[in-house]
């Protein structure tokens, strides 16, 4: 007899929400990870956002972004539920607004590719940018309306995650796993985020790093999650329920590389201040760098990989994708179809002809 049914390594927010579904279906499961929830998702912003960081080229992740979305609400309030955490999931609505005249025509381009795949956007001028997020400065020069864009905290998300576990029987073991060999279990579960190829050497997924800032300012001073391009700069402010605004984040491809630098923090905050001026009032309370596990076409890897399944490479949407990554690696571990074809690993081997 195994130890566990399902052995988990890794404690990001796609490790934890595999395990507690798998745990919470009747499954003996065990979670390896030294310290759970202290890597991509510690960094993470927790956008829920399909709509806004939709890219052109991209649609096939959209689409699950999409069918993720719609799990995030019912997901939040059954892990409310089972932990007495509460995650902050908020549906205020996401601005994306633009600064200078080339920033507005990017937008404009963008809003149209959203109307052409059906999402849901209003676009406004400045000033009903302004009425939406009154914080905003007056050189926005227009913007789009996410409404179903939803945002939720990943900090609390682990913690709620751990307790849900925990509650449904499952063991978490603070031990770094450096190998797959003597691990008992009849099924093991890779989630490592980056550090996935040190354990399954031919799966390309590598470190993006992203720097990313809290500031602490009076609750409510952000209304909704603004998200802007300024001088061609992508940057984003993400307010908590208890003040605190997240304002992320830089995109580096330097391998495990995780320094915060003065020059990540200045061009947070100079994109930042040139959306929201009032920023600069607030206290900066923390700076931090993450690594997103990214993979050649953004699309994560979800499925059997050799002898084991694998759930890693989500790269700029691993919060928003977890719900539905859990629902796909609990319906593989029992056997049936993967509902996540396009993430199946299996891709590599055409990408390889
Ligand atoms: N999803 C936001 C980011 O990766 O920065």
């Amino acid at each position: 007899m195994n130890a566990s049914d399902v052995f988990v390594i890794g404690g990001g927010i796609a490790g934890l929400s595999i395990a507690w579904r798998a745990a919470s279906r009747g499954l003996t499961v065990t979670l390896a990870d030294p310290d759970p929830g202290s890597q991509a998702t510690r960094a993470s912003a927790g956008m829920l956002a399909p709509v806004s960081e939709v890219t052109y080229t991209e649609e096939p992740l959209l689409r699950l972004g999409l069918a993720s979305l719609e799990r995030w609400p019912e997901f939040a309030a059954e892990l409310e539920e089972k932990s007495g955490v509460p995650v902050d999931l908020r549906s205020d609505g996401t601005v994306e607004v633009a600064y200078d005249a080339d920033d507005l025509a990017q937008l404009d381009e963008l809003a149209a590719f959203e109307e052409k795949l059906g999402l849901r956007v209003e676009r406004l001028t400045g000033r009903q940018c302004r009425q939406a997020e009154p914080m905003l400065s007056p050189n926005v020069r227009g913007g789009l309306l996410a409404r179903d864009d939803l945002w939720v905290n990943p900090r609390r998300v682990t913690q709620a995650l751990q307790k849900a576990f925990q509650n449904a029987g499952g063991k978490i073991v603070k031990e770094h796993v450096t190998t797959l060999d003597g691990i008992e279990a009849d099924q093991i579960v890779v989630a490592a985020g980056a550090w996935t190829p040190s354990l399954l050497p031919g799966l390309p997924v590598r470190p993006v790093k992203g720097q990313i800032l809290r500031l602490r300012g009076p609750r409510g001073f952000l209304q909704k999650c603004v998200r802007g391009r300024v001088r061609g700069s992508d940057v984003y402010l993400v307010p908590r329920d208890d003040g605190e605004i997240v304002v992320g984040a830089t995109m580096e491809e330097l391998g495990f590389d995780t320094r915060v630098t003065a020059g990540g923090v200045y061009e947070l905050l100079r994109d930042a201040r040139e959306l929201v001026p009032g920023i600069t009032e607030l206290d900066l309370a923390e700076t931090f760098a993450g690594l997103r596990p990214g993979t050649p076409d953004n699309l994560p890897y979800v499925g059997r990989h050799g002898d084991v399944w694998v759930a890693a490479g989500h790269h700029r949407a691993g919060v928003l994708l977890a719900p539905l990554t859990a629902e796909a690696v609990v319906a593989c571990l029992h056997g049936e179809a993967n509902p996540m074809p396009e993430c199946d690993p299996s891709r590599l081997d055409t990408e390889r002809i």
